[in-house]
């Protein structure tokens, strides 16, 4: 089903008779294509479901592209990342790129589907924005970190899905919201994986996202529990290289405090009602995807 949307990507960046292009492109890992399977679950394989997924995809790796450079990471994917191999400027020019292309491309789908994507994207720039302000120190605010990953991850998946029930003709409201708890679950369970899987699973460092500065929400929840002695310590890791004793006092009290248990629960909250919610529709394909990706461990 997917071999369509890759075939469409590479039909997409063979138009722009570059061969630097080409070859960077080659050089990208095509992940786990959430967004695409969504589009083409929710709304079959017509061409312009085809094209929507592909354009998707292309703006999702461009911002991982700009992401890289932006969190200063060498490992995409398990690989090496195009900041890694060609440094910070050909990441931004072929993000650009991807960027721009998808953006020609979607203009021609259809009003609906390009005004869906295109508000989408604005959250998800300014999502990363916040990200980046949110870490320049200890956030202990759960609500700033819910908006946050709302903006930066979830308004994407959230679009894809209603983008896709549009061009299908179904009622958009179920798929929004499928796609944004879906969208919520999924950057939760990143930020638990974070913790809990050690890189060779993750495919990138460990505790990584605390070290990077962010204060996930398993920290947050960890912070109310502790006492006044245990909150300092862990501020004053914030944001530093993370030594394993460091990451082994954490785990410990994450562990004490049941926090990764109540943590994990939350995230499959979202998804069994996103799952309900498909269950209704009669969509066995989405309640699967729902499910899988909550059962993931990378
Ligand atoms: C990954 O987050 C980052 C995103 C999901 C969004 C990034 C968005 C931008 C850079 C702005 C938009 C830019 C363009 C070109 C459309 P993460 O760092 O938490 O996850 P990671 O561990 O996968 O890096
Ligand atoms: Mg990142």
């Amino acid at each position: 089903m997917l071999e369509a949307v890759e075939r469409k990507i590479a039909q997409y960046i063979a138009e722009l008779e570059d061969p630097d292009a080409v070859a960077l492109y080659r050089r990208l890992p095509a992940g786990k294509r959430l967004r695409a399977r969504l589009i083409l679950t929710i709304a079959g394989t017509g061409l312009p479901a085809v094209e929507t997924a592909a354009v998707v995809e292309m703006i999702h790796a461009a911002s991982l592209l700009h992401d890289d450079v932006i969190d200063d990471a060498f490992v995409r994917r398990g690989e090496a990342s195009i900041n890694a191999l060609y440094g910070n400027k050909t990441a931004i020019m072929f993000g650009d790129v991807l960027y721009s292309k998808a953006f020609h491309e979607l203009v021609d789908i259809d009003r609906r589907i390009a005004r869906v994507i295109s508000r989408a994207v604005v959250q998800l720039s300014l999502g990363e924005r916040r990200d980046v302000l949110l870490g320049e120190r200890f956030n202990p605010d759960r609500e700033a970190y819910l908006g946050m990953i709302y903006q930066k991850t979830a308004s994407l998946i959230e679009a894809a899905s209603e983008a896709a029930a549009l061009l299908a003709g179904k009622r958009p409201e179920p798929y929004r919201i499928y796609g944004r708890n879906l969208g919520i679950a999924f950057q939760m369970i990143d930020d638990l994986l974070d913790i809990t899987q050690p890189s060779e699973v993750l495919g990138k460092p460990a505790m990584h996202d605390y070290e990077e500065g962010k204060t996930t929400l398993p920290y947050i929840t960890l912070y109310e529990h502790l006492d006044e002695a245990g909150r300092a310590k862990l501020v004053a890791l914030h944001g530093r290289r993370l030594r394993p004793e460091d990451q082994a006092w954490i785990l410990a009290k994450m562990q004490a405090h049941g926090v990764l248990e109540r943590y994990y629960a939350e995230a499959r909250e979202l998804v069994e009602e996103a799952m309900a919610l498909m269950e209704q529709e009669g969509e066995p394909n989405l309640e699967a995807i729902a499910r899988k990706m909550i059962e993931r461990n990378y």
